[in-house]
């Protein structure tokens, strides 16, 4: 009998693109994927609940989803992943989906969807790491993977909904980890990502953090190695000297600050201070002079005053970050912050502080760019770029957008290009053959 045929969306972090690729293989006998939401038989949406609009943008386009089984009766919807364990049952009764599966739950979905004895599973457990599947990589360029190393949170920011939608950190085998990265090597991978919510808290048997970004690093020089997202209470220095010492480790860090004043700092429950932030910088500087620093910021948090909001731009200017990502603040239910603090800064003033800090970001990453222009950068080729079928794009070491002339290189090598120009986004340049 034919495989019917699973059409996946997925939305939010990384983590989520790489739950994804697990999910498409625990359902890989039953299911063949398909990327055409019309002709399939089963459409999961793995969803994201960092924000009120990543919820809202989900249940709009489940709208439009849900208006597919008209012309096909025995179309099934699943909502999976973070707005599944936030939501649980309610997605059933409201939006009358057909399966809720929380992030821990996906074992199950053949059962779910095989028997129809039950349709949601919404169950955190405190040691599925999923550390024997391996994912299907169904929608990547062939050149660079995400790894998950660990899962869930429990840094329990005050902010946050990640605790709760992922439940209680756990770190992967050490060994799994690595036999998936050996065979994407040895599948012509050249990078992987490794993941989790807070990498530097990875520990597996003796075997902390730093130890596995060294393991991963010697199993091949051409096999590059990132990793996201680093908390800024426990980066190591051990961790920086690791990097420094291995070429193919990428020099880029993720440090997301969150905010540069102290008292915002606490009531975030970040559990450092703006003099740690700076001194943790002080150190990536230290080991290693040309490593990209990239953070978070929230814009607007509860009682943030004016003041404590230009702390967050002075932080900004005295790091010179080279990329941030930048929101507003959005309360979540069930987070301390909703329980103990009052969403009080006004919407039209949360916008202008976040439009403030996005002009600031522009201005730094230009500079950060305009300084790169006359050097010699390694990248890695990732496929042709989207203005011309004459020109390729990569990333450096620094995880910059590289564009450049095609000549007759192509994606998966690496080349050696001369920066002549950039924009805030990008850099340009030519291959030095
Ligand atoms: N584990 C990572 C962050 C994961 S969430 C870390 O701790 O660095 C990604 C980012 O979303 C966070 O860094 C934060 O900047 C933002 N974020 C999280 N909750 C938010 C909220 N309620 N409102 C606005 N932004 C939020
Ligand atoms: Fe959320 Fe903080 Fe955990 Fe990051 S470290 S996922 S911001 S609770
Ligand atoms: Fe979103 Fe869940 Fe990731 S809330 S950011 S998909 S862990």
């Amino acid at each position: 009998m034919d495989k019917q045929k699973l059409y996946i969306e997925t939305y939010g972090c990384q983590m989520n693109f790489a739950d994804s690729e697990i999910v498409a293989s625990i359902l890989s006998q039953e299911y063949s994927l398909t990327s055409n939401e019309k002709e399939a038989d089963l459409i999961l949406i793995n969803t994201c609940s960092i924000r009120d609009n990543a919820e809202q943008r989900v249940l709009h386009r489940l709208t439009e989803l849900m208006s597919l089984k008209k012309q096909h009766k025995n179309l099934r919807i699943g909502i999976i992943g973070c707005m599944a364990e936030r939501l649980k049952g309610s997605l059933i009764d409201n939006e009358k989906v057909d399966i809720v599966a929380g992030p821990d739950a996906y074992r199950s979905l053949p059962q779910m969807l095989g028997d129809n004895t039950y349709n949601i599973n919404v169950i955190l457990s405190e040691t599925e790491t999923y550390d024997d599947i391996s994912p299907v990589r169904y929608d990547t360029n062939g050149i660079s993977a995400f790894v998950s190393i660990m899962r869930g949170c429990n840094n329990f920011c005050s902010y946050c909904v990640v605790p709760y939608t992922r439940g209680r950190e756990r770190s992967r085998n050490l060994q799994t980890i690595i036999d998936e990265c050996r065979q994407l090597a040895a599948e012509g991978y050249k990078e992987v990502t490794l993941l989790g919510q807070n990498v530097n808290s990875y520990r597996y048997e003796n075997y902390t953090f730093p130890k596995l970004m060294q393991a991963v690093a010697e199993i091949s020089p051409l096999l590059r190695v990132r990793f996201a997202t680093s908390h800024p209470k426990d980066l190591s220095d051990e961790l920086l000297e690791v990097m420094s010492a291995y070429p193919n480790i990428c020099k880029s860090i993720h440090l997301p600050a969150q905010s540069g004043n102290n008292n915002v700092l606490e009531h975030m429950n970040r559990k450092y201070t703006r003099e740690w932030y700076l001194n943790r910088i002080a150190a990536i500087r230290r080991y290693m002079p040309d490593c990209a620093i990239s953070t978070d910021i929230i814009a607007g948090f509860c009682d943030e005053s004016l003041k404590e909001h230009q702390d967050t731009l002075s932080l900004m200017q005295e790091v010179g970050y080279e990329y941030a990502f930048m929101f507003k603040y959005s309360m979540r239910e069930g987070t301390a912050a909703h329980r103990h603090m009052v969403d009080n800064v006004p919407e039209k003033e949360k916008i202008r502080r976040l439009e403030e800090i996005i002009a600031l970001q522009q201005n730094l990453s230009l500079q950060s760019n305009q300084k790169d222009i006359g050097k010699t950068f390694e990248v890695l080729i990732e496929g042709c770029s989207k203005r011309s079928q004459d020109q390729l794009f990569g990333r450096n070491s620094q995880n910059k957008v590289v564009i450049f002339n095609k000549g007759t290189h192509q994606k998966g090598e690496y080349v050696q290009v001369h920066i002549t120009g950039c924009s805030a986004a990008t850099l340009f340049g030519e291959v030095k053959e």
